[in-house]
């Protein structure tokens, strides 16, 4: 699902359909073109600073991802259903995937033949797919997923294999070390999972569970489904030993809190807090995003927590108030909005962190005012203030700017036009755009309509300049 841009682009393929004379059809590639058919979708979904990220030529609306991992000897035997629209014509099209060996393709339940090169797989189908059609493409797989770790700033994400099961983290690009999919958050959509492993284990996904787990010869199946849009790098399918304590918020969403045995004592502070956070996000925000909400610590010692959607994952510590509202804040600003290029991550990570300073200052413990007027207090020589963070850089993308420059923005911006404008704005931001795509242009033109401001120049001292806001 992209939206907005969906309906652009199949009229823009209706356009081009309309505009193609007999004349100016392609000419049939001969056995083995591809490079030059145009018909090819790209290889990238149009990300600048991500070039090879996600795929052009469709739209994904739902993975069902049947997933079979044995944690002993780290095999994943996997299928992935996506259901698609082509938004142009397409001899062939590319999906993400890192490693793992794929055995089989299939389009709209024909065999496709497909190609492999680097992180794409470029599936070709037996006929062309018409644009503006649905089609299906489901791939069956296997092998060891290996996590990524290629870039250093990014550390290891993705798949990660621990000595019990597997903690899956996957922003930003690394839902394709377990699964074939567009792997860009331009590209939402809904999920189904049905998670196989060996009986003892639980096996945690994003949404609600689908009916109870079901245990035949030794191994246990979890249904788990998401019923709304998805960037892929929420997903996860964490697996392993995990107790359990399930309810639901004073306001009556569902909770879950999920903690390795390591962590056991974290489970009841992890299922409160995230229930107590949930709640008072909604009175802030605007209504909760998503069916259930909660928590899983892992023991894999990341050091670093992610808002994997409706189950922000903590890896190997227990998880503090401030990390539980950062995370839950992304419910939000992040996951239920989402940002269609990684340039604007300053959405997802600079209210995330606005949200811990707003935390603080509801539990009476520190203002955001007190807050921003010490940070303002770092020398102009920090390095904070030499990266702007409203065009986060590919190769540092979750530099420390990004998420503290970025909610001092925010702050800025509260001074600018007050609390009463400030908090109207974060609920209609969140409300205008739930479950779509957003930009920062976007936000600023918001800021400006219900403030009566021009704010050009605050965003651009906050956001854009290499230097200390005067
Ligand atoms: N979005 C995470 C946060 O701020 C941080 C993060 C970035 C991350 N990339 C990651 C976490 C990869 C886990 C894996 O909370
Ligand atoms: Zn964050």
């Amino acid at each position: 699902m992209r939206s907005n841009r969906r309906g652009v682009a199949m009229l823009a393929t209706l356009i081009s359909v309309l505009a193609c004379s007999p004349a100016d059809e392609p000419t049939p590639p001969a056995a083995g073109q591809s490079a030059a058919d145009r018909r090819a979708g790209a290889p990238g979904i149009g990300d600048p600073d991500f070039p090879r990220d996600g795929n052009g030529g469709y739209d994904v609306s739902h993975y069902d991802l049947v997933v079979d991992y044995t944690p002993a000897t780290k095999r994943l035997d996997g299928v992935t259903t996506i259901s698609a629209a082509a938004t142009q014509e397409l001899s062939s099209f590319n999906l993400d995937l890192t490693g793992l060996d794929v055995r089989e393709v299939a389009v709209d339940d024909a065999p496709a033949t497909f190609t492999r090169k680097g992180d794409e797989l470029t599936v070709r189908p037996a006929r062309a797919i018409t644009g503006g059609t649905p089609f299906t493409v489901k791939v069956t797989y296997t092998g060891s997923p290996k996590p990524a770790s290629d870039n250093a700033n990014l550390g290891t994400y993705g798949f990660i294999p621990t000595p019990d099961g597997a903690f899956v983290a996957s922003e930003p690009n690394g839902s394709k070390t377990w699964f074939p999919n567009n792997d860009h958050p331009a590209d939402k959509a809904t999920f189904d999972f049905t998670i196989t492993v060996p009986a003892g284990l639980t096996a945690l996904a994003n949404g609600e569970q689908a009916g109870r787990p079901t245990t035949s010869g030794g191994r246990t199946t979890f249904r788990w489904r998401e019923r709304h849009p998805m960037a892929t790098y929420l997903a996860t399918a964490t697996l392993g030993k995990f107790d359990l304590r399930q309810g639901s918020t004073a306001a009556g969403i569902p909770n879950l809190a999920a903690t390795d045995p390591r962590f056991k004592s974290s489970l009841d502070p992890l299922y409160t807090l995230s229930g107590q956070i949930t709640d008072y996000w909604a009175t802030v925000f605007g209504p909760y995003p998503f069916s259930s909400t909660g928590g899983v610590v892992d023991d894999y010692s990341a050091g670093y927590a992610l808002e994997n959607q409706t189950k922000p994952l903590y890896g190997g510590f227990q998880p503090d108030e401030t990390i539980i509202a950062h995370e839950l804040a992304h419910q939000w600003f992040g996951n239920s909005l989402t940002i269609k290029r990684w340039k604007d991550l300053w959405l997802n990570e600079g209210f995330a962190t606005y949200a811990e300073w707003l935390w603080a200052e509801h539990k009476g413990k520190k203002t955001a005012e007190a807050t921003f007027t010490e940070l303002l207090k770092r020398p102009a020589s920090d390095p904070m203030w030499s990266y702007p963070p409203g065009r986060a850089k590919p190769d540092d993308l979750f530099n420390q700017s990004v998420y503290t420059r970025g909610g001092m923005t925010l702050h800025a911006l509260r001074r600018a036009v007050g609390d009463a404008t400030f908090f109207t704005l974060l609920k209609a931001w969140a409300a205008e755009h739930r479950y779509g795509h957003v930009t920062t242009e976007q936000f600023v033109a918001l800021a400006e309509r219900l403030s009566g401001k021009e704010l050009d120049a605050l965003f651009d001292a906050w956001l854009f300049q290499p230097r200390k806001p005067a």
